[in-house]
């Protein structure tokens, strides 16, 4: 008796070992899937177990979802052009280089009517914050009519973005969306949502919510384009230390807009104890990014050493 007992726990544990070694074996090569396909430049092992796995040419982004359809995100770039929303942008007259990009990214409600010699007139993509939406929504006609060929990405946090009918931004979106049925517009999922989250923590050892900071339109903006674009000229962007660099330029916050002045806006948001983005750490973040993918910083140029 107590023979046939020892043998049948031995069989069951047997039958443990091994569903455990099947669990190891297919997280391992689940892990390592997204690592191969990354075929941008050279794969970083860092963060990319977190990324979702891309299929073929098209490369499918499962943490974007059509607000009408629910579709994932299709989209596939060679060089791409990310035109950033600061003063740097004024007088640079890149408009022709910047649209001659396969993919042309721009931020929230940046203009390009009556800014087209400095910054462009195509727009392949639309990154926008939750706070912005309010501002798309000021002149819906223009965002998601006469450009009706741009995709639109939305990022927000749970409590704007959720889909049962609590969400604020969600449904001001969705009603946007039932108006202009051509409109390309996308939100970013919970998942996606914090997976960003993990990049920052992974990235800079601190934990944003406990911060007390938001990441910036410009951090979602550059993960995406990472998974997107197979190289990345950034416009406009300035380097960590420029703001205390000798004769920096001083130029507004926005090139659209007067009034606020760039570093002052950096330092107040990296120095406010809650509620503000920490521009100067993310650049630190995408200086070393740019070590190793292609990704080119110009109008300011900077090189990563
Ligand atoms: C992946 O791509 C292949 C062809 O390239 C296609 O047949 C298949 O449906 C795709 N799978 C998904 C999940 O999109
Ligand atoms: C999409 O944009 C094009 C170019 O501005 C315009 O001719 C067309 O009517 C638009 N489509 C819709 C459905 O609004
Ligand atoms: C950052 O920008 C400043 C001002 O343009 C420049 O002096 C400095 O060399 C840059 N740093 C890096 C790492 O490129
Ligand atoms: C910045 O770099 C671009 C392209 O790499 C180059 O065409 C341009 O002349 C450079 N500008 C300056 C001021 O060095």
């Amino acid at each position: 008796m107590a023979c046939i007992l020892k043998r049948r726990s031995l069989v069951v544990v047997g039958v443990i070992v091994v569903c455990f070694f099947l669990m190891v074996l297919r997280l391992i090569s689940e892990m390592k899937l997204p690592l191969q396909r990354n075929s941008f430049d050279k794969p970083i092992a860092r963060w990319m177990p977190f990324s979702y796995p891309q299929n073929g040419s098209i490369r499918t982004h499962f943490g974007y979802v059509n607000i009408r359809t629910h579709e994932p995100l299709q989209l596939d770039c060679d060089l791409c052009a990310i035109v950033s929303n600061s003063g740097q942008m004024s007088g640079q007259r890149v408009g022709n280089e910047i649209d001659q990009s396969s993919c042309v990214w721009r931020m929230n409600n940046a203009p390009t009517k009556s800014f087209e010699e400095d910054v462009g007139r195509r727009t392949t993509i639309r990154v926008v914050s939750h706070t912005s939406v309010p501002l798309l929504l000021k002149d819906p006609d223009y965002f998601f009519k006469e450009t009706n060929s741009t995709l639109f990405v939305i990022w927000g946090p749970f409590r704007n973005m959720r889909t049962d009918g609590n969400g604020i931004i969600y449904n001001m979106l969705r009603k946007a969306a039932d108006r202009y049925t051509d409109a390309k517009i996308y939100v970013t999922t919970e998942k996606r949502m914090s997976y960003c989250d993990g990049v920052f923590k992974k990235e800079t050892g601190k934990d944003r919510i406990q911060s007390g900071s938001f990441l910036s339109t410009g951090w979602f903006t550059l993960i995406l384009a990472m998974d997107a674009c197979y190289g990345i000229h950034v416009f406009g962007m300035i380097n960590d230390t420029y703001c205390k660099s000798d004769g920096f330029r001083k130029v507004p916050y926005h090139y659209y807009e007067s009034g606020k002045n760039e570093c002052d806006e950096y330092f107040l948001h990296e120095n406010a104890p809650f509620g503000s983005h920490r521009f100067i750490t993310e650049k630190t973040v995408f200086a070393r990014w740019a070590k190793k993918k292609k990704i080119i910083f110009t109008h300011p140029n900077w090189t990563v050493s």
